[in-house]
């Protein structure tokens, strides 16, 4: 969001003159911002045979699905709608992996059999892959390297406590279950968690996986997930790609050559690629100046944007109605029947009743986190680019939420 002549504006487009158009609260993606982001980190892994599987869970809405295969980006999946939703916008199988969590085993062959790669993450799994397969479907195996990283234990995936992967200290049942049937294992996967900025972590991890992976003589793979960070704070500082990348590709360059052979590396990034597109642009209904705080309830929720409830996330915001607005410290909350804090004593231009907020950084984990909870309906969401505003998915209406009631007379 950039601001020309005091006006807010996404390529061109006025967020205010968004939600008159197409209602409030509404979802706002940036397809520039997603093309840049792809670039970047196209660039910086240039130096080895690198493949983007974009983790949809941050954002499964078809136009940016199309978006990432237009960009040569391939998907990781997690369920079979993710799936479907993938191969709806061309996908082909064989560009689709599929990284379960505990799944039943019949969503795991529909998948293989269409042709996906598993990351096989429990020993159960693998065993019975091997008395499904055998030897003619390939996979990887998810391991979990017992490594913390990211800070949040909420959004860690690899440490020691970690129900994610089938744990390293496991290493010699692995691979006496792949040596019993003849498994093929292409590659070795890993994701550490979320909110990764430095190489440190990620070569932590990459050092168990590379220790692992000379047990195992066919790879072609090493998948080390996604997690690479997004600054939410005006304050974070940036993920340095650049460097991050020449730090990790000569680790990685290092381990290829240890093993005889040149890898490709598969990184499975959501956050980083989405997050930055999206804006929540919600209305101000009523401000309460409480003797405590000053809130301003706007119309949206934790049904709308749970991460500030779920993992304390923060999210800038802009009132896009009124930048010039002399500064207040505001409260800012939703209208849910729970306690839906999106942000606590900010600092915010004078915010009116209709002004319209923009919550920043909410293209991951904001709609595809949605719910119907106090039976609201999940917001419209609209895709800007090449300088066009397109309604990607329409309001929902009541008729949504009845849908799938019975109705016993
Ligand atoms: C296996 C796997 N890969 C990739 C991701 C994407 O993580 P992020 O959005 O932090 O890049 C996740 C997130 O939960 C994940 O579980």
């Amino acid at each position: 969001m950039q601001v020309i002549d005091n006006q807010y504006s996404i390529q061109g487009v006025n967020p205010v003159e968004l939600c008159q158009q197409y209602g409030s609260p509404l979802y706002v993606y940036d397809g520039g911002t997603i093309r840049r982001k792809v670039q970047e980190l196209q660039d910086a892994f240039a130096g080895v045979k690198m493949k983007i599987k974009y983790a949809c869970k941050a954002n499964t809405n078809l136009a940016v699905l199309r978006l990432m295969r237009e960009l040569g980006v391939e998907l990781d999946v997690v369920s079979p709608g993710e799936f479907a939703m993938g191969r709806r916008v061309g996908y082909e199988g064989h560009q689709i992996t599929f990284t379960p969590s505990g799944v039943p085993y019949h969503e795991v062959s529909t998948a293989v059999e269409e042709g996906a790669t598993v990351n096989v993450d429990s020993l159960p799994l693998l065993e019975w892959f091997g008395q499904t397969y055998g030897n003619s479907k390939p996979c990887l195996i998810r391991l979990k390297p017992n490594v913390a990283a990211g800070g949040n234990i909420k959004i860690m995936t690899a440490h020691t406590d970690s129900k994610f992967g089938i744990s390293v200290a496991l290493l010699d049942k692995v691979i006496a279950t792949v040596q019993k049937y003849n498994i093929k294992v292409v590659g070795l996967h890993q994701h550490t968690g979320s909110d990764i900025k430095e190489a440190e972590p990620f070569l932590r991890a990459a050092s168990v996986i590379f220790e692992a992976a000379m047990q195992f003589p066919d790879l072609e793979v090493i998948d080390m997930g996604g997690g690479f960070k997004v600054s939410y704070h005006p304050e974070d500082t940036l993920t340095d790609m650049k460097t991050l990348g020449q730090q990790i590709t000569a680790g990685f360059k290092d381990f290829c050559a240890r093993y005889g052979r040149e890898l490709e590396l598969w990184f499975e990034p959501g956050k980083f690629l989405v997050s930055e597109s999206g804006h929540l642009l919600v209305t101000a209904t009523v401000l309460k100046d409480d003797p405590a705080r000053f809130f301003v309830h706007v119309d949206s929720g934790l049904n709308h944007l749970i991460r500030p409830m779920m993992y304390g996330s923060y999210h800038h915001i802009l009132n896009v109605s009124n930048p010039e607005g002399e500064k207040r410290t505001y409260t800012v909350v939703g209208y849910i029947c729970e306690t839906d804090t999106f942000a606590t004593d900010r600092e915010l231009p004078e915010v009116r009743p209709g002004d319209v907020l923009a919550f920043l950084n909410a293209g991951a984990y904001g709609f595809t986190m949605s719910s119907n909870y106090n039976a609201r309906v999940r917001p419209a969401e609209v895709l800007i680019d090449n300088g066009q505003a397109r309604l990607v998915r329409r309001r929902e209406t009541l008729d949504d939420l009845l849908r799938t009631q019975e109705e016993l007379l």
